[in-house]
Order: C-alpha cells, then structure tokens, then sequence
C-alpha cells in the first residue's frame, strides 16, 4: 500500500495518546485548540513542545502571544476536547481559569497543566513545532481522557488509579 496521509493517520492513530487543549494569550486575545501531538522534549532544561498545523488560528497567535498553557484533560472533559477542536473564536465564558507566570489561561478545572514560555519554532512541513521552557505546572488526581483510533476512550479503573 503506498504511504499516504490517510495510512499515517491510521497507523499513528493506533498510538494511544492523552488530550490536551493548549492555550494562549496575546494581549487581550485568549485562544486555546485541541491537541495530542504534545510531548515532554526535556528536563534540563525543562521543555515541552507541541506540533501546531500552520493553518491553524492559532498558529498566529502563539507567535504572537509567546506563551501557552497545556492543559491535560480529563476523562469526563469530551466535550471541552470537541469545543476546543472547532476552528476559529474559542469561549471561554463559562469556563473557570487562572494565570499562572506566562499569561497563558490555565483551565483550572484540568486534569495537569504545564505553563510555558515560548522559546522555538522549529519547522515541520504542513505543521510547525513549538517548543515552550516550563515555568509553572500542577498535577492533580483523577483519570485522564484517552484518545485511540479516531475516538475518545478511558483507561480501566484499575490503570486509571496507577495500580
Ligand atoms: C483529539 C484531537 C487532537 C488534535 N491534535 C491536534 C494537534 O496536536 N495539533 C493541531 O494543530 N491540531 C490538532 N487538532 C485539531 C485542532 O484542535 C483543530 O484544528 C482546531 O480547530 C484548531 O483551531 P484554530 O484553527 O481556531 O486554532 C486535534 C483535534 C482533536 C479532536
């Protein structure tokens, strides 16, 4: 079979992730987007990165606000995931959040997040990778949401409590 879009999606699809939505702000501009192409990059230093499509809105506004927020979600936040994944104006109206150090809105109702400062884009084809030095982070309890295969799904109890 010839290696397309479509059978990379497939295959990656296959690895397992958590769901996270980034967020950022530049000014008075919040923004935040769906994502599960984040990675810890390094420890020391302390760096995360997060693969961002160049077509994105808020590509732009990541350059332009130089910080984000990964928040990573939890098992019952699906429907957070759906709303950050629509494109263009993000609500955060009825969301309760706070700043940590870089300005980024923090989800406080999240499962983790992590605070970053932006300190590299590093090109990569159709998606752009943005790399952030952390400054801030908490990790709370709770099961995360998983995504597999093109769908939402958990982790059983027992993984869930780390047993
Ligand atoms: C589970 C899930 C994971 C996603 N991961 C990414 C990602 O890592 N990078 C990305 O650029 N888009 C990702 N997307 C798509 C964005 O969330 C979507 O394109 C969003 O609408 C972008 O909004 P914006 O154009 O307003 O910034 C993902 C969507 C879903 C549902």
């Amino acid at each position: 079979m010839a290696f397309d879009s479509a059978l990379q999606r497939q295959i990656m699809g296959r690895f397992a992730t958590g769901v996270t939505v980034v967020t950022t702000a530049a000014g008075d501009e919040v923004s935040g987007m769906t994502a599960n192409a984040v990675m810890s990059l390094s420890l020391d230093p302390p760096l995360v990165v997060v693969s961002v499509d160049r077509q994105a809105t808020m590509h732009d506004l990541l350059q332009r606000g130089q910080c984000f927020a990964i928040n990573i979600l939890r098992r019952e936040q699906e429907d957070l995931s759906n709303r950050f994944a629509q494109r263009g104006p993000k609500d955060f109206s009825d969301l309760e959040t706070k700043t940590a150090e870089s300005g980024a809105p923090i989800l406080t109702a999240a499962l983790a997040y992590v605070d970053c400062r932006l300190v590299e884009i590093a090109a990569a084809g159709d998606h752009d990778m943005f790399i952030g030095e952390c400054l801030a982070g908490e990790a709370g309890d709770g099961a995360p949401l998983i995504f597999f295969g093109g769908r939402y799904g958990e982790l059983s109890e027992a993984s869930a409590k780390g047993e």
